[in-house]
């Protein structure tokens, strides 16, 4: 049988469609790229905010909708992911064409689920993970590795502690033989995965201990991880990371907003001074190092003053890129019971607001590259023909005409162009392996 999948949201869905494409080739079940011809189509759904949860429901519904004008009969269909463990069986009443509905921690049943083709949904939370499940990557040479599941934060306008349950954190063993295997198979960059990298824990082994050893299994491979929490952000993190060249100077680090009292009923457990205390101390051990943040605007409550202070850390950090959301109500949440709640329009206008101020900043910082010289990993075909695509250190992408260097190597570039995020170079020189 054939299946179709499509991830929205997160690298964590994005990995998990890989997890759930493992299983089902390890059950002789192929994939395929045209949603038209599949036998199953599934969905790995985002419940992050209002808009995600709706645009996969309209895929839903558009794809559920339309089988019947098909040759190959009906697809079963199959809704994964948080919007799948949030909703559970109303999803079935609600779309008469959907089959399955499967949350995050049960895809290890989608094969047996699936020939016994009955209509129900699998969502209890289990605590484990995916170890020894081999993912289907679909991304080479970026792969991605989880280290803990689940989160245990409680981020007060947030539905991941619900949708993805308690925090686990995987077996060192397991995720530095899988790391090794990677490496060994020429993945130039390497992603650790978890909602809060730095609440890992196994026995002995913390965080910044992982992140050495990950860092020396893999010599040749650059290292990142997503995402981090400022409270939880240590000096000894920063200290490996400085240590360890294979590590990308790069940090996300999202700050949510720049007024205490919104951080305060948003549950984040720091300051906005400590939030910058941080951003020194990665600064200070790493002058170079990129940066990358998440801004929520329009939170219940937040007044003009506080909305200026978060506009006053975005200038004052100057991030290299942010990612900017507008307040988004999750029901179930703490925040949904706040008052003041924002209406729309501000929350658009706030939105806007740092849209336009983060993109002078972007291009500004990106400008400042012009003519320098940078190692970028060739990642692969870029959009137009004759056109390879790669990424810096920072996740800069950097876009090569008439080149033709395999995936997976390094190439030195200079800078010729950069347009926001993204940037034209031109080889100079020595290739490394
Ligand atoms: N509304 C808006 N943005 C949200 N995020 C998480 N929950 C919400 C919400 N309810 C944002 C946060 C988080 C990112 C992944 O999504 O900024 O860091
Ligand atoms: Fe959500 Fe906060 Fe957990 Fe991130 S740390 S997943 S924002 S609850």
């Amino acid at each position: 049988m054939k299946y179709y999948i499509n991830a929205y949201g997160c690298q964590m869905n994005v990995h998990d469609a890989e997890i759930i494409s493992g299983i089902l080739e390890s059950e002789g079940f192929s994939s395929i790229e045209d949603h038209e011809s599949a036998d199953i189509i599934l969905l790995v759904s985002c419940a992050v905010r209002e808009h995600a949860e709706t645009r996969v429901l309209g895929r839903l519904s558009q794809l559920g909708g339309g089988w019947r004008g098909r040759k190959s009969g009906k697809p079963l269909m199959v809704l994964c992911g948080c919007v799948a463990q949030e909703h559970g069986d109303s999803l079935l009443e609600r779309f008469r064409d959907l089959d399955l509905v499967v949350g995050p921690d049960c895809y290890r049943d989608l094969p047996r689920l699936i020939r016994a083709s009955e209509r129900i949904s699998a969502v209890d939370f289990r605590e484990g993970d995916y170890t020894g499940i081999e993912p289907a990557r679909m991304d080479f040479p970026r792969a991605y590795v989880t280290i803990m599941r689940g989160c245990d934060n409680f981020c007060s306008y947030c539905i991941v502690p619900y949708v993805r349950g308690r925090e686990y954190s995987r077996k060192n063993d397991s995720i530095l033989s899988e790391i090794e295997r990677l490496s060994e198979s020429g993945y130039g960059e390497i992603t650790l995965l978890g909602q809060n990298v730095n609440s890992y824990r196994d026995g002995e082994t913390s965080f910044p201990q992982l992140l050495r050893s990950v860092a020396l299994s893999a010599p040749g491979s650059w290292i990142r991880f997503v995402t981090s929490h400022p409270k939880d952000l240590g000096n000894e993190t920063v200290r490996v990371m400085a240590s360890e060249q294979n590590i990308c100077r790069y940090f996300h680090l999202p700050f949510q907003s720049g007024s205490d009292a919104v951080l305060k009923m948003m549950n984040r457990g720091y300051t906005a001074r400590e939030y910058l205390e941080r951003i020194g101390m990665l600064r200070e051990a790493m002058p170079d190092i990129v940066l990358s943040t998440d801004v929520i605007a329009g939170f219940p409550g937040e007044s003009e003053e506080d909305f200026q202070k978060t506009v006053d850390l975005l200038e004052e950090v100057r991030f290299d890129n942010a990612f900017l959301f507008k307040y988004s109500e999750r029901s179930g949440t703490a925040a949904c019971s706040l008052e003041n709640s924002i209406p729309e329009e501000q929350r658009l206008a706030r939105l806007n607001h740092l849209q336009k101020l983060q993109r002078i900043i972007t291009v500004e910082e990106s400008g400042k590259l012009l003519g320098r010289i940078l190692r970028v990993l060739i990642t692969g075909p870029a959009k137009k023909p004759r056109q390879q695509a790669s990424r810096t250190e920072g996740n800069r992408m950097v876009i090569l005409e008439n080149t033709d260097f395999s995936p997976g190597s390094f190439v030195n570039v200079k800078i010729t162009r950069a347009d926001g995020w993204t940037h034209f170079g031109e080889p100079c020189g020595n290739l490394k392996s």
